[in-house]
């Protein structure tokens, strides 16, 4: 068994042992995945001011996200289909996440669902929301997230319409998969996967499955957001959502000052710098090189937090000393999750804090809230080279 010491040693290890078509849907990015590949090259560009004979003693990765104590600014992204990666995943990531200290967020795809996670944690999570266009879904849905006590919703705007990724179409990607012989001949070389898998029922979209009416095709996530998922959304009714929901509101998929300053101007309590981790627009910058200018437009109005592309400690670092006051992960974790079930989840968040905490005191500093430009050295011209 390999030593694992960081992000990608999960990765490789989550490849080996996840179906191709789960972890092909996780490791795309949409179209020529440009912006998929320049979220994590443009966290490189940006370097550390390394700071010397600082007393280091006493650090602290603690911060809140909405007001919520976190361990670390880094809460779990939602993710799709998260329990095809391990059997009953969603449950093992947010147990692990629970344990951790940090925020759990539950996809609306998930397999497992709002009430079967709810019943394996005592710390509220967080749901994603999809609007679709079945309104009695959407009502029910929200009632769900309530009567599970989950603490903020997170309304996902930038995934209305579905961005194409190149392999899911080329895999077949559905949840369960369907036997085809290039899948059989993949799942015969995952044998660990499909026994975890004969083990549970959870196996289908378990949020939707026997909830929503009318649904051809249950299990192929590309045909239930063409048919579902409501492409008019729009601000009346982001507050139409907001009114039925009535609590913490966070709002993710933002790229854009002026959407951002809209967002804030509505009361949201968060909003998620997001470029979909490059699965939607391809072609969008990436998340690191717009945060400075949506913190610039927002102000302290509404907390600003940034997701995509995140894959260590530096990352998550760099993000916070440009603005972000807290961080999402979706791949990072899943990486885990997919390699060994929980204890994966709970090692990529251990590695992420260890990187956290070790940059932080080399950079000089003790308190993660304390993080500032100051820490950075950016190339000249990265934040306005497009125009
Ligand atoms: C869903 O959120 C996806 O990115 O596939």
């Amino acid at each position: 068994m390999t030593v694992i010491t960081c992000i990608d040693d999960l990765r490789q290890i989550y490849r080996r042992r996840a179906p191709r078509m789960f972890y092909d849907y996780c490791e795309s990015g949409s179209w020529t995945e440009q912006t998929f590949r320049d979220n994590s090259a443009d966290f490189a560009r940006i370097r550390l001011r390394q700071k010397v004979a600082v007393d280091m003693e006493g650090r602290s990765t603690a911060s809140t996200m909405i007001g919520e104590a976190v361990s670390m600014p880094v809460a779990l992204a939602p993710v799709g289909m998260g329990g095809m990666n391990w059997a009953d995943g969603e449950i093992h990531a947010a147990r692990a996440a629970e344990a951790f200290g940090v925020p759990y967020t539950l996809s609306t795809m998930s397999i497992c669902s709002i009430e079967d996670v709810a019943a394996h944690v005592a710390r509220p999570f967080w749901f994603q929301l999809y609007v679709m266009n079945d309104q009695d879904f959407v009502d029910a849905i929200i009632e769900r997230a309530r009567a599970a006590r989950c603490s903020a919703l997170v309304l996902t705007l930038d995934l209305q319409i579905l961005g194409q990724r190149h392999k899911d179409l080329k895999n077949g990607l559905s949840a369960p998969p369907k036997l085809t012989l290039p899948t059989m001949m993949n799942l015969a070389t995952k044998w660990g996967w499909g026994l975890r898998m004969l083990g549970t029922r959870r196996r289908f979209f378990g949020n939707i499955v026997g909830h929503a009416k009318g649904v051809s095709d249950a299990a192929s996530l590309m045909d239930w957001t063409s048919e579902q998922f409501d492409p008019k959304l729009d601000w009346s009714k982001i507050a139409s959502i907001r009114d039925m929901w009535g609590g913490k509101l966070i709002l993710k998929g933002i790229l854009d000052a002026e959407d951002a300053r809209r967002a804030a101007d509505f009361g949201a309590d968060a909003i998620i710098v997001s470029n979909h981790g490059g699965r939607q627009l391809d072609g969008a910058l990436s998340t690191i090189r717009v945060l400075p200018e949506i913190v610039a437009a927002v102000g302290d109005r509404t907390e600003v937090w940034l997701d995509s592309g995140i894959r260590s400690g530096q990352d998550v670092l760099k993000a916070l000393a440009l603005g972000a006051k807290g961080t999402m992960i979706g791949r990072a974790y899943i990486y885990g999750l997919g390699a060994m079930g929980g204890p994966g989840v709970t090692r990529a968040l251990e590695i992420i804090r260890k990187e956290l905490d070790v940059t932080m005191a080399l950079c000089g500093e003790r308190d993660v809230r304390a993080l500032g430009r100051h820490n950075l050295l950016v190339p000249k011209g990265f934040f306005d080279a497009y125009d």
